[in-house]
């Protein structure tokens, strides 16, 4: 699998559709699979939705409940409408294909699809790249908004029926960051910015791998949508990155939720490598899904995320608290103690550094450290890094990395939010201000039997509190 497609909540189910190629391991003509759940932690798998047709792949996009039948394709009921790329070939080179946008419905609660008879609703416009549209209900002016990436800047359409699209703006020629790569996958939501201060729209958008920057990666932009333009609030060189690390793509958020809540999934993998790394019967995995959120800080408005609550009620075999401990240089303590690799752990951790003081994490059983903390008079930062050969090209020079991010400014004080799964981990730094994920592959299964841990290199440090937990 890759890019999350069509994420919407119906009828008390959250359905997750997803790029999917069911005929091998690496990327292919493209369908969209199928999954559904009640609390977005349990998947059942569904037939597959979407197969290619005369008109192509079926490509990236997203979902929207046609409560009162503004399309008129449901007989005056309610039902389910997704919008998606058809992507046809149309010749042997790398860039003969041609792109429109297209719908199909379902009046059975997404168990089957039909695509609409006037397709496509946006004809090819006279350039390549022209995809994934996101489509949300703007209140204020009334109007479904459609989202669409179009080379390396968002193009905004705006409806009544949901079938006739109206081209209004465009944004971002000369904002965030462009890469060789086209952009991909936008969403646009409002959301209240936490501690009262108004609400803030948020426009986030894929930057496609090209080979002059990291890979795949995810910007935001932070502003106002008035129905027919997007207004950024910071200087347009900024960019906001929303994971400072190798593999968070394609994310999109659930529409229709029931208690507005903003709740996102990611694509765990990067363009660079995706096709290469090991395999294990299958190739592509999403992240939990994520709660987002709008922090005030002294930059300005930025997304914080949080691991979705319902993952706090999994019951859990093991569940290992820690508090007030302080360890040297030199000691370590367990985290959880040693388990099977195919078990997901979570944890959370805060820890309190004395001066010059180093520590270094072991979060995903590689037997490697895959997190270094360090205080220094600028507070604490973080060096995350991730090594991994296969002998593969693309995936040895591609995979391996480090970043190092001053984490907190002044302050001593560190708090983590994890999750190892299944050769991902999931961290989220300071109540979810920084996020890092990335694949974290082990070499071999014996590796994977070891218990987290925390090595403190240099100086002190106070765990004020851990909490590990290992689901049943
Ligand atoms: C992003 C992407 C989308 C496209 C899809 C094809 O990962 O390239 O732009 O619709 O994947 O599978």
């Amino acid at each position: 699998m890759n890019d999350p497609n069509g994420l919407v909540y119906f009828d008390g189910e959250y359905h997750l559709f997803y790029q999917y190629y069911p005929d091998g391991l690496e990327w292919g003509p493209m369908h969209w699979g199928h999954a559904v759940s009640t609390n977005l932690i349990d998947w059942q798998h569904l037939e597959i939705a979407l197969f290619p047709d005369d008109n192509g792949m079926c490509f990236s996009g997203s979902a929207i409940v046609d409560y009162n039948d503004t399309s008129g394709l449901f007989n005056g009921e309610s039902g389910l409408l997704l919008f998606y790329t058809a992507h046809r070939v149309t010749g042997d080179g790398h860039d003969d294909y041609e792109q429109d946008q297209c719908i199909a419905f379902s009046s059975d609660k997404g168990r089957s699809w039909q695509k609409y008879a006037g397709n496509p609703v946006i004809p090819v416009p006279g350039f390549r790249d022209f995809r994934d549209p996101k489509v949300i209900w703007h209140a204020a002016s009334q109007h479904w908004i459609m989202a669409l990436a179009c080379g390396q800047l968002i193009r905004f359409y705006r409806s009544e029926n949901l079938l006739d699209w109206t081209l209004c703006s465009e944004f971002g020629a000369a904002e965030g960051a462009h890469t060789k790569g086209p952009w991909e996958c936008p969403d646009l939501f409002e959301l209240p910015v936490d501690g009262g201060q108004g609400s803030r729209w948020v426009l986030i958008v894929g930057v496609g791998a090209g080979e002059d920057s990291w890979g795949s990666f995810t910007q935001y932009f932070i502003g106002d949508f008035d129905g027919i333009h997007f207004h950024n609030e910071n200087e347009p060189d900024r960019v906001l990155l929303m994971d400072q690390s190798r593999d968070f793509y394609a994310v999109q958020s659930w529409s229709d939720t029931p208690d507005n809540r903003r709740v996102a999934i990611a694509w765990v993998n990067n363009w660079l490598y995706a096709n290469k790394i090991p395999e294990n019967g299958w190739r592509g995995m999403m992240t939990v899904p994520r709660e987002i959120r709008l922090v005030s800080t002294e930059d300005g408005v930025r997304i914080g995320q949080r691991f979705v609550a319902e993952l706090d009620e999994c019951s859990y075999r093991q569940h290992k608290t820690i508090v007030a401990e302080t360890r040297r240089q030199g000691t370590h303590i367990d985290l959880a103690t040693a388990q099977s690799i195919n078990k997901p752990l979570r944890g959370l951790l805060t820890l309190k550094m004395e001066k010059d003081s180093r520590v270094a994490l072991y979060l995903s059983q590689t037997q490697q450290p895959d997190l270094i903390f360090q205080l220094d008079e600028m507070g604490v930062a973080m060096h995350y890094q991730r090594s991994g050969q296969n002998g593969c090209e693309a995936f040895d020079r591609y995979f391996p990395f480090s970043v190092h991010l001053p984490v907190t400014d002044g302050s001593d004080s560190v708090s983590l939010e994890w999750i190892s799964d299944n050769g991902c981990l999931e961290l989220l730094v300071n109540d979810g201000l920084y996020s890092l994920t990335a694949l974290q592959l082990c070499h071999s299964a014996a590796e994977g039997h070891h218990a987290a841990k925390m090595v403190v290199e240099n100086g002190e440090v106070l765990i004020e509190k851990s909490e590990t937990r290992i689901p049943d």
